[in-house]
């Protein structure tokens, strides 16, 4: 002991300099929808907040105004270079915002034919998976995982983390996608560093992005049934391949992870709502649907750049403003859903955006999404939440709500194994058996089925 008293960081205000809400520090992360609420109260459907280095932005609340933002390129560019505060110098290379708002040639980040060139590639290669491709994939890889956690459980109840099971499947499927299935342990590890803030970030984002121009190089010696080598065939140089391999990782797997996590905590850790899925009063489709709603993975979205002096929701936006899609917000508009809660069937949700730039993964994402949650509920038929939905640890980044953890179990008994090996206990490849639990193990009898 040093004698010396403990320092903590210091505490940071949600309200910043000229009386402006910050969305960042312990307010935003702890419940950044509650935020929205006092937002909308206080300024309706636009907000002018600070965001990490209290750099000023516009946080547009309203479902209406969204769609105006995200819909008019030509009004609020997806350009940073319009950015004021980048002319200005104060975006600097160690910025928090800088690794999403640092311009790149990049489908992200360019307007106009540009843009629909590059979207066309990447929505023409993700259509030759969307199908069956995809689905195939992810009930591989939600098999392999529930194979380890199946026969890794020891006695008592069986117990374990959806956090991890959702990321590792949803990363998988996508490096399946770029035909990258050996890359999962170093991708995996290097990517959460990379976003970590911490001292290796710089060279744990270096040996990603050696990665991906190591796998450009090979597509261009042998070209595969995957998405970079549709790419390359579109005529994208590497440079381009490879970034938008890399944003595509990013767009795709977190986001995707996301609304597994929120879909399950919604209707499996709510027994009302886990009856109707298990029953037949609802389908897994319609509780994704649901929940792209109440909850959207992405609660804001950076960002869009007024390309001249323009008018918003009454209130005067200045050239090179910054305006921050408040997805969140605008789902949970009065407004938006004056004509009552029958959602479900109700595509004017903003989880996917609107406009030009609207996400191209959105059949893919819901399927993968779907898909895991109908096979993994298959496989583990008891599965339920170990904690109640509304005690799960949260924490806030700008963009995203995350769970920092999210237990589930199951009863022992009911669990399907899938065994893919002929060799295994002398058993046919695609057998099914329940798992036994250590007490009835000897006179089990399995259930058997061939697929
Ligand atoms: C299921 C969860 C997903 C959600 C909630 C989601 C949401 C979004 C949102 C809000 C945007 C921003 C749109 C804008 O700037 O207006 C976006 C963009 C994008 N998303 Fe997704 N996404 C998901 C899954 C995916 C998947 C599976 C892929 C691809 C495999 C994907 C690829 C992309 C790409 C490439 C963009 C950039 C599009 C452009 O700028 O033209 N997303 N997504």
């Amino acid at each position: 002991m040093s004698g010396q008293p403990p320092t903590y960081p210091p505490a940071i205000d949600p309200i910043g300099p000229d009386g402006l809400h910050r969305l960042y520090g312990p307010e935003w992360e702890a419940d950044p929808m509650a935020v929205f609420e006092k937002l909308r109260a206080e300024y309706g459907a636009l907000a002018p907040v600070l965001l990490p280095g209290d750099v000023h932005a516009w946080l547009v609340l309203g479902h209406r105004e969204n769609g105006l933002v995200a819909g008019n390129a030509s009004v609020f560019s997806r350009d940073p270079r319009n950015w004021k505060a980048m002319k200005d110098g104060l975006i600097t290379h160690d910025h928090p915002l800088a690794p999403v708002t640092r311009w790149q040639r990049l489908l992200v980040f360019v307007d106009g034919l540009e843009h629909r060139w590059m979207r066309d590639a990447v929505i023409e290669s993700l259509k030759k998976f969307e199908q069956r491709g995809v689905r195939r994939l992810v009930v591989q890889h939600t098999d392999e995982a529930i194979d380890e956690l199946v026969a890794g459980v020891g006695h008592g109840e069986p117990r374990a983390d959806l956090v991890g099971l959702a990321n590792r499947v949803s990363l998988k499927v996508v490096l399946s996608l770029f035909g990258m299935d050996d890359y999962f342990d170093a991708l995996s590890a290097d990517m959460h560093e990379m976003i970590s803030g911490g001292t290796g970030a710089a060279a744990a984002g270096a040996r990603v992005t050696a990665t991906f121009q190591d796998v450009v190089e090979q597509r261009k010696q042998s070209p595969g049934h995957d998405l970079p080598s549709i790419l390359l065939a579109h005529g994208m140089d590497d440079e381009v391949v490879r970034e938008t391999l890399r944003v595509i990782t990013a767009a795709a797997n977190e986001p995707t992870a996301q609304l597994m996590l929120e879909t399950f905590a919604y209707y499996l850790g709510d027994p009302k709502s886990l009856r109707e899925l298990r029953g037949a009063s609802t389908t897994v489709a319609a509780a994704v649907a649901r929940v792209l709603w109440d909850r959207p993975p992405m609660i804001t979205n950076i960002g869009r750049w007024a390309t001249g002096t323009t008018k918003l929701a009454g209130r005067r936006i200045e050239e090179g403003d910054m305006l921050l899609l408040g997805i969140g917000a605008a789902n949970h508009d009065p407004a938006a859903r004056a004509t009552g809660d029958d959602l479900q069937n109700n595509r004017a949700s903003l989880a996917f955006s609107h406009g030009p730039h609207a996400c191209p993964g959105e059949t893919m994402g819901r399927g993968i999404v779907e898909t895991f949650l109908d096979r993994l509920m298959y496989r583990l038929p008891s599965v339920r939440l170990a904690a109640k939905p509304e005690e799960l640890p949260r924490k806030a980044t700008l963009m995203i709500w995350q769970f920092l953890e999210m237990p589930f179990t199951w009863d022992r008994d009911g669990a399907l194994v899938v065994l893919r090996k002929r060799e295994a206990d002398g058993l046919v490849a695609g057998e099914r058996i329940r798992v036994p639990s250590p007490t009835t193990a000897k006179s089990a009898i399995p259930e058997v089925r061939i697929s």
